[in-house]
């Protein structure tokens, strides 16, 4: 048998899938998005597996419907059901009113309720029970982002062996912020007890390292790139920066197509060929909607030039709706709409278009097609995807990405994009003229140098350096025979 050959378990918070109800019964949806794009297929050619939450709560048994969408899909979904209690306490409380605001710099959102981290430790020994039942000592376990950073240390408590690689999807802070956390300790020894801790920039490793290097002064760091290793009480962490992307020619074939290009041209017929800002995010407060909106403000006020040249479309997409913040902030996002549009709208010409709603990704697509700048702002975000989609979409060549320096694709993409500070709603609004009024062979070259990054560093690669630094196996491995 070769190494190749071994199972390949990928553990998250979510399954990749989308549970719809349908009277009695449910219906089961594949998920989308790049982690499921690119994992599918190696899962598939491995028959391995998938441990998640299903999304639903109490008594519902749907392991029945995910057996049968399993065998549709050649790997196995596994679900871990979770108690109304656990999904307030581990999802609603630790992971969404704990970490998440933590993790992006915004401590003073944060409930640092004790329950919640009980509940949280609850649910992980529940995660690591799945995988240890679903895999024997030779399998490879990946654990996806912050719901469940104990997983590892969970299997050791319960006498299971696993090799475990660990992948944050968000932002690691700097250790003046978590510091505040209550359980800091815990969290950092948990993250020991993986094989391979991985962060989408380097600055977020730098963040962890030093959180490591207070809190367990004992461990000692040696190597340098984008692997480098951590010992203590003779063992050894790897912890490397492994920057999340998208399937660069998926995107890039879909807004290609006749259907996309039809799409696009009815958007762009519907807003009488107006040069278009695209916004899209989830609903939440770490993606600066309203000092977005703010900026549009300014750029309104300061480059009256623009009015009825430019028009905004924001896409807001439903997220976390039963967690509290998050209503707020759709009430104070609807409120900065109305007012722009109240003081600026003329006959025939919206400043901004928002739509609060999910998309189909062919419409989502035909949208960056038509925009001539993507305005993608969070306060902080681990990576930002659809400054990444964006790019792959432009078809003209001549798209412009306007981009936070507090999005982890700052890192990747600071060549091509004009990086602004999410919080200077001047100088974003300065970003979107300088935009508007920049030269074709700028904004070619700008969209080059993009595209050939993102391209490069698609979600195989990302796939591809994680096992490899994490398990020394390729994602060809996974694909080929065994022997
Ligand atoms: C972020 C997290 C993911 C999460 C997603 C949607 O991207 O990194 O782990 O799945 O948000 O949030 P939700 O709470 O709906 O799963």
């Amino acid at each position: 048998m070769s190494k190749s050959s071994k199972r390949l378990v990928v553990v998250s918070n979510r399954l990749p899938i989308a549970l719809k109800k349908q009277g009695d019964s449910f219906e089961v949806h594949p998920g989308k998005g790049g982690l499921v794009t690119a994992l599918a297929p190696v899962l598939r050619d491995r028959g391995g597996d998938w441990i998640g939450w299903t999304g639903a709560t109490g008594d519902v048994d749907v392991q029945a419907h995910l057996d049968t969408y399993s065998r549709k899909a050649g790997y196995n979904l596994v679900a871990v059901p979770l108690s109304q209690e656990q999904v307030q306490g581990y999802y609603q409380g630790f992971s969404n009113e704990v970490i998440w605001p933590l993790f992006h710099d915004l401590q003073t959102l944060c409930n640092f309720d004790p329950a919640f981290f009980q509940s949280y430790l609850e649910v992980n020994q529940k995660f690591a029970s799945a995988i240890a039942n679903q895999s024997d000592e030779d399998a490879y376990v990946w654990v996806q982002d912050y719901h469940l950073m104990h997983a590892a240390w969970s299997l050791k408590q319960q006498n299971h062996k696993r090799r475990c690689g660990f992948f944050l999807h968000i932002p690691f802070p700097p250790p003046d912020i978590f510091l505040k956390l209550p359980w800091r300790k815990q969290i950092i020894e948990a993250l020991l007890e993986f094989d391979l801790v991985g962060f989408q920039t380097v600055r977020d490793r730098r963040n962890f390292v030093q959180c490591v290097g207070l809190l367990r002064p004992d461990a000692k760091l040696s190597g340098r790139g984008q692997v480098v290793s951590v010992n203590y009480e003779q063992r050894e962490l790897r912890v490397g920066y492994f920057p999340i992307s998208i399937d660069f020619k998926e995107f890039q074939d879909l807004a290609r197509t006749r259907v996309a290009a039809d799409l696009a041209h009815q958007v762009h017929a519907a807003f009488r060929r107006r040069i278009l800002i695209l916004g899209a995010d989830r609903l939440d407060y770490s993606k600066g909607i309203p000092e977005r909106i703010q900026a549009m403000l300014t750029l309104y006020s300061k480059y009256p030039e623009v009015r009825e040249k430019l028009s905004l479309v924001q896409i807001v997409v439903p997220s976390r709706e039963d967690i509290l913040g998050y209503k707020d902030k759709k009430l104070k996002i609807e409120s900065m709409v109305s007012e722009v549009n109240g003081k600026y709208s003329q006959p025939g010409w919206v400043p901004i278009h928002y739509l609060y709603r999910n998309l189909s990704r062919e419409e989502l697509v035909a949208y960056y097609r038509v925009a001539a700048i993507a305005l993608v702002t969070p306060l902080k975000d681990g990576m930002n995807l659809v400054a990444k989609e964006y790019c792959a979409c432009d078809v003209s060549g001549q798209g412009v990405l306007v981009l936070s320096e507090f999005a982890g694709a700052a890192a990747q993409l600071q060549r091509g994009a004009l990086l602004v500070n999410p919080h200077d709603v001047e100088g974003v609004a300065d970003a979107v003229y300088r935009a508007y009024v920049m030269g074709t062979d700028e904004k070619q070259t700008r969209m080059h140098k993009l595209k050939t990054i993102i391209r490069k560093y698609d979600i195989y690669w990302w796939v591809d350096s994680f096992l490899n630094a994490g398990f020394g196996t390729r994602l060809d491995d996974f694909r080929q025979d065994s022997v």
